[in-house]
């Protein structure tokens, strides 16, 4: 079949994100606890089984494709998984793209490039080799670092991801948006989002977007952009350094009536909402029912995907809004 799959708010779904392992190698103090239960490795899915599912989304008219984590570059073999994905570029598949911590990228960076990977985001919060090892708690900038220059080497646009933390990194955005423009890379800042328990307080580091936009304001001349890459992010062009600046800001400005994505998890769990718990198992559909159930599944989706998130950062409200981590679906 190849209705396209339209929700029951009238949002046509586009976006898919894919997890492909909740582990990482980092344990970014916003992300995760320092302790962490990761999912059942028996319960993973096969690459075949990522591939079936992937496909009916194309089919019913996904155009982007993102890999996500955990951190998908840890997955064993992920570049078969690439390579097999980027085939489906040009037939219904617009993009297909990543999201890492970079940890990995300088060997995988070429064969990302050869697999039709033409724009990544690399997540990092700070230049400082000291305190990237604090909010990572095993990260080694130099091989982030090392990964971004393959990347651009390879040929690969890249869009640097910071969370903006008060008291943690909110003196570095001037220097990171220099860098990054510096390079002829865009950076987009994110709110932190109250997802498991992490180690740090959210409240207290928690820094409204808008606030920092006018603080970037009285220094750089921003001009709205209309450039939409299909994620939540608002952009602007920065004058001063030639380069795009982009807000994700759930928690400040809600942007879930735009909402075009669903996430899948790497058990084949579907979520509907980042910020909810609903969820389709598609792992099941394919396995009981093939194509015609995982057809039925993705209706069903449609169906009670919410309306949107319903984030709160406060003191009366210190459990975060969803229990399980960023990592399970790959923020
Ligand atoms: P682009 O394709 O470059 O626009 O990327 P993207 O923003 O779609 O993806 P990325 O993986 O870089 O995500 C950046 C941040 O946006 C992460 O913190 C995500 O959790 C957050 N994000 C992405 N989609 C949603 C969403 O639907 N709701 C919320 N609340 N946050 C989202
Ligand atoms: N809130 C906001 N962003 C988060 N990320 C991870 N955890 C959170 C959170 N709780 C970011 C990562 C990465 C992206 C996928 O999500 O830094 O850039
Ligand atoms: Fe790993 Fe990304 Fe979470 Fe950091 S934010 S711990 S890099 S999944």
């Amino acid at each position: 079949s190849h209705r396209p799959l339209i929700d029951s708010f009238g949002r046509r779904i586009s976006y898919l994100r894919i997890s492909v392992t909740d582990r990482c190698d980092f344990r970014c103090v916003y992300c995760m606890a320092e302790d962490m239960t990761f999912l059942p490795k028996k319960d993973v899915l096969s690459f075949e089984e990522v591939e079936a599912i992937a496909g009916a989304f194309i089919a019913r008219g996904t155009t982007k494709i993102r890999l996500t984590g955990g951190e998908p570059l840890v997955r064993r073999d992920i570049m078969a998984l690439v390579r097999s994905l980027g085939q489906k570029i040009g037939s219904g598949l617009d993009e297909l793209t990543v999201t890492t911590n970079g940890s990995q990228l300088a060997k995988h960076a070429a064969g990302l490039y050869e697999a039709g990977v033409r724009r990544i985001n690399v997540s990092l919060d700070t230049l400082d080799a000291e305190r990237f090892r604090q909010i990572t708690r095993r990260g080694w900038i130099e091989d982030v670092l090392d990964g971004i220059s393959a990347a651009q080497a390879a040929g690969i646009a890249i869009k640097i991801n910071m969370v903006a933390m008060r008291g943690v990194n909110d003196d570095e955005i001037e220097p990171m948006l220099a860098w990054a423009h510096g390079k002829s890379m865009g950076l987009t800042l994110i709110e932190g989002m109250p997802l498991g328990e992490v180690g740090i307080d959210r409240v207290d580091t928690y820094l409204p977007l808008r606030e920092l936009h006018e603080r970037l304001a009285r220094r750089y001349t921003f001009t709205k952009l209309d450039k939409r890459t299909g994620g939540p992010a608002r952009y602007v062009h920065v004058a001063e350094t030639g380069g795009t600046l982009g807000f994700i800001t759930p928690m400040s400005h809600n942007f879930c009536e735009s909402c075009n994505r669903v996430r899948l998890t790497a058990t084949g769990q579907l979520y509907l909402c980042l910020g909810q718990d609903d969820q389709v198992n598609l792992r099941d559909a394919w396995r009981e029912g093939g194509a015609a159930a995982l057809d039925a599944a993705l209706d069903h989706a449609m169906i009670i995907k919410p309306k949107g998130h319903d984030f709160v950062l406060d003191r009366t409200h210190e459990a975060p809004a969803v229990a399980r981590h960023m990592s399970v679906t790959g923020g």
